[in-house]
């Protein structure tokens, strides 16, 4: 009996160290996505690779881009990946009408405006510094991203401020759900949306580009990661509407891809 019942627990005590030292993967399959995963190559046509011979596939010009480096010293939170921002850019190479939910520090802002054609014009949202203590959390939303926002909105002045691009740019103050929409409908060649990440607020934002959108326009969602707790309401939406919309991930980034067809 005694016997039994010490393999018992050691059996116990077993399962438990193996959930103790799983547990970021076990989390990460129970939040398994059921979103189907897209090569870049199948978003766009400027991202189509020539063959230089059997073994060696280049970028076309149409994905090359302008870039620049950031100094550590600014200490940036939730920026974008290389692999992100060459994605972004070269979209905003062939997109005439883009919208930014989210400003930060303006990184993506930049380069968008250093890629896209003298005529592009960028409207990007952003909350005021100084606003920032005015912002609701509700029920749903995630306590994480909800601190994330008031750590994010510190920028009055970006990247871009003072350069020759800066005149390609719109930002506005404001808080996204009171943003009204209207003179945009219809009119967004290419969306990003990377405002707070709360439940309520990437909701606000979704439905707003959804509506913003052009036919064949382009939105793209940053920070779609199963499993990261300052993410998870971006994944629950996202996932939400996936029988409603047709949303894939991007391989190897946290981007979501959605074309107005
Ligand atoms: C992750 S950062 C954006 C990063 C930026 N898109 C980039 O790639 O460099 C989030 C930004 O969203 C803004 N934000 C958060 N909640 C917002 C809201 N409800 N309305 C407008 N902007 C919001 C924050 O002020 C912050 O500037």
């Amino acid at each position: 009996m005694i016997i039994k019942l010490l393999l018992f627990i050691s059996i116990i005590l077993n399962l438990l160290l193996i959930l103790l030292f799983n547990k970021k993967k076990i989390k990460r399959f129970l939040n398994k996505s059921k979103i189907k995963e897209i090569d870049v190559i199948n978003i766009h046509k400027s991202f189509e690779l020539r063959n230089i011979s059997s073994n060696l596939k280049s970028p076309k010009e149409d994905s090359i881009i302008k870039s620049f480096s950031i100094s550590s010293d600014n200490n940036i939170v939730g920026m974008t990946s290389d692999y992100e921002a060459w994605i972004i850019s070269t979209l905003s190479k062939v997109s005439k009408n883009i919208f930014e939910f989210g400003t930060c520090s303006g990184k993506t802002t930049y380069l968008m405006a250093l890629n896209s054609s003298e005529d592009t014009k960028i409207t990007t949202i952003t909350l005021n510094p100084n606003e920032i203590n005015n912002i609701q959390k509700f029920d749903k939303d995630n306590e994480s991203s909800y601190r994330n926002i008031k750590n994010e909105s510190i920028y009055d002045k970006f990247l871009f401020s003072g350069t020759p691009e800066e005149k390609k740019i719109k930002v506005i103050f404001i808080n996204s759900v009171d943003f009204k929409n209207t003179e945009f409908k219809k009119k967004m060649d290419f969306i990003f949306i990377d405002g707070g990440h709360t439940y309520s607020v990437v909701k606000n934002d979704s439905e707003k580009s959804f509506e913003m959108l052009k036919p064949n326009g382009i939105i793209l969602w940053h920070d779609y990661v199963p499993g990261k707790r300052s993410s998870s309401d971006v994944v629950k939406y996202i996932n939400s509407i996936l029988d409603k919309k047709k949303i894939y991930k991007i391989k190897n980034t946290s981007l979501c891809f959605y074309k107005n067809c």
